[in-house]
């Protein structure tokens, strides 16, 4: 009996979940005690298959030029004054990494979180000899820490950078504290966020608002049956800093952010202390650490190579608009079965399966399909879940539908990166368990997943790993 003896030699696990539905019928007692204990688990980080080529399909000899360009620019090590050999000036006075490439890293350039966190080095570079925070493990996710208030209790919501350039050979006379983590910790004041992937940013960027705002009022009926609302983030938000506009916003875990050119700007000064065109003050003026002229990134009038005379913050969103998107693995039976009941149960309510792009000037994003797995809208997810950090419109409580695609190969979930898991990760959509209950939209479409038998979540989970 073949199933029987790879299921006791190698776990349940390691039958095919095809198989078990298949083989249910016809098999003995003994096996059908092995199939009713077969208990369904995250297939785990997917290896193999990067696409051959980074970049969107079709680009134009010039848009490939330029997201070469960009590629070198998001690659970039920032150093303080720009004097450390294969560094550019800029770094600082506060920072959580050196690079956008260093966040932003897997499974390849422009993902997400590496499996070991670069902040632990980071923070002894060059001889600084910051303090590596609590939270920040060497095998768990980059994070940003935000403190939820401020000492005299008022709202905070900003980004804390966990270093500063202090002791750094390149910052000499340069003396700064970095902020009080562990009070913040104790006093449950400090909550994260990891890097999102960035993989057809550029593809997200293209989308309509009328066709986001239209696909939140498909299969309404059923939304509302299931307790899921949902609404967008927009420029004109409370507390947004994306300009007055008034249109939908989309990047970021709040969706708080319009642009991949502004949040490039953003980054770069949040998360390097760079400078640049679109934020040009130092977030810390201390005078002793204040080396460069501002803003230190800029556009570059005297470049021979038109490509080249944009500023880094151009050419890091250039990179991303032009990224290729995740590219899933090749159906099975089992994801087959788990696509359709990711539809079921209703998780494409809110993870939209696939929305589409209006006009670009650039065709490679005009008119396409976007395989994202998200409505791009906020969510009330629950006191689980909430950071209690208020952005646009995006309360507390609130975030935008992790959009799926290449979640097959994603190391860490969730906005804190809490979990490795897939199964907790879905668990913790479910509203709160602790004290009171309080549900979230997610609560009802997480009660039809946990009614799923094991094998059927089992497909479930390998959908999602063939994302
Ligand atoms: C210290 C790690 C870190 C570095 C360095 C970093 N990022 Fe990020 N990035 C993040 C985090 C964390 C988020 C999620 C932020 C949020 O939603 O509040 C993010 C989100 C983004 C997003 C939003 C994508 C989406 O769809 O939500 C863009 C765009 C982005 N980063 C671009 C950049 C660029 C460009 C650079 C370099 C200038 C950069 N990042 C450097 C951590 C980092
Ligand atoms: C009410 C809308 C909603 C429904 C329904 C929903 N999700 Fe989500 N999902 C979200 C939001 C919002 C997040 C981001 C939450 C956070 O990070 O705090 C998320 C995050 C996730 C993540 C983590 C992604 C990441 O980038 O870390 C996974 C995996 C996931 N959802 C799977 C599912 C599955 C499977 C179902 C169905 C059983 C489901 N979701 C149903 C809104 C929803």
């Amino acid at each position: 009996m073949i199933f029987h003896r790879h299921i006791t030699r190698s776990g349940y696990m390691m039958v095919s979940v095809a198989m078990l539905t298949v083989i249910a019928g016809s098999f003995s007692e003994e096996v059908y005690s092995q199939i009713a204990r077969f208990a369904a688990r995250d297939p785990g980080v997917r290896t193999g298959s990067v696409p051959a080529d980074p970049k969107l399909p079709g680009l134009t000899p010039s848009e490939q030029k330029a997201f070469g360009i960009g590629l070198e620019a998001f690659l970039e090590v920032a150093s303080v004054q720009g004097t450390i050999r294969d560094t550019e000036a800029g770094l600082g006075p506060r920072f959580n990494l050196d690079s956008c490439a260093g966040c932003h890293t897997h499974p390849d350039i422009g993902g997400t979180s590496p499996a070991i966190n670069p902040q632990v080095e980071m923070a002894k570079k060059e001889s600084a000899n910051n303090d590596v925070p609590s939270f920040i493990k060497k095998d768990g996710p980059v994070r940003e820490a935000r403190f939820k208030h401020n000492p005299d209790g008022t709202a905070d919501g900003g980004v804390h950078a966990l270093f500063t350039i202090t002791g750094r050979n390149d910052a000499l006379g340069c003396s700064l504290n970095q902020p009080d983590f562990r009070t913040a910790v104790a006093r449950q004041n400090v909550v994260f966020r990891i890097p999102t992937p960035l993989f057809g940013a550029g593809l997200i960027e293209a989308i309509d608002d009328d066709t986001i705002l239209a696909n939140m009022q498909a299969h309404s009926a059923t939304k509302q049956s299931l307790g899921i609302g949902g609404r967008p983030n927009r420029t004109s938000g409370r507390r947004n800093t994306s300009g007055n506009d008034g249109t939908v916003t989309r990047f970021g875990w709040k969706a708080q952010n319009k642009s991949l050119e502004i949040f490039s700007g953003e980054a770069y000064n949040v998360e390097q202390g760079v400078t640049n065109e679109l934020f040009p003050q130092e977030r810390d003026e201390t005078p002793t650490c204040y080396f460069n002229a501002t803003p230190e990134s800029r556009t570059n009038f005297d470049a021979t190579d038109p490509l080249e005379v944009p500023s880094d913050v151009v050419k890091f969103a250039v990179f991303m608009r032009l990224l290729a998107p995740p590219m899933p693995a090749p159906d099975t039976d089992t994801i087959v079965r788990g696509r359709k009941l990711f539809g079921d149960v209703g998780c494409a309510m809110c993870h939209t399966p696939t929305l589409h792009t209006g006009k670009s000037p650039v065709v490679a994003l005009q008119d396409k399909d976007v395989n994202l797995y998200s409505d791009l809208a906020l969510h009330n997810m629950g006191p689980n879940l909430a950071d209690d950090v208020s952005q646009g419109n995006a309360g507390g409580d609130e975030f935008r539908t992790a959009p799926l695609w290449g979640l097959g190969k994603r190391i860490f979930f969730l906005h804190d990166g809490r979990t490795k898991d897939l199964l907790e990760a879905i668990q913790a959509h479910a509203g709160s368990g602790g004290g009171q209950y309080v549900p979230s939209e997610a609560s009802q479409v997480v009660g039809q997943f946990n009614r799923l038998n094991e094998i059927e979540k089992q497909h479930l989970l390998n959908f999602l790993r063939s994302l």
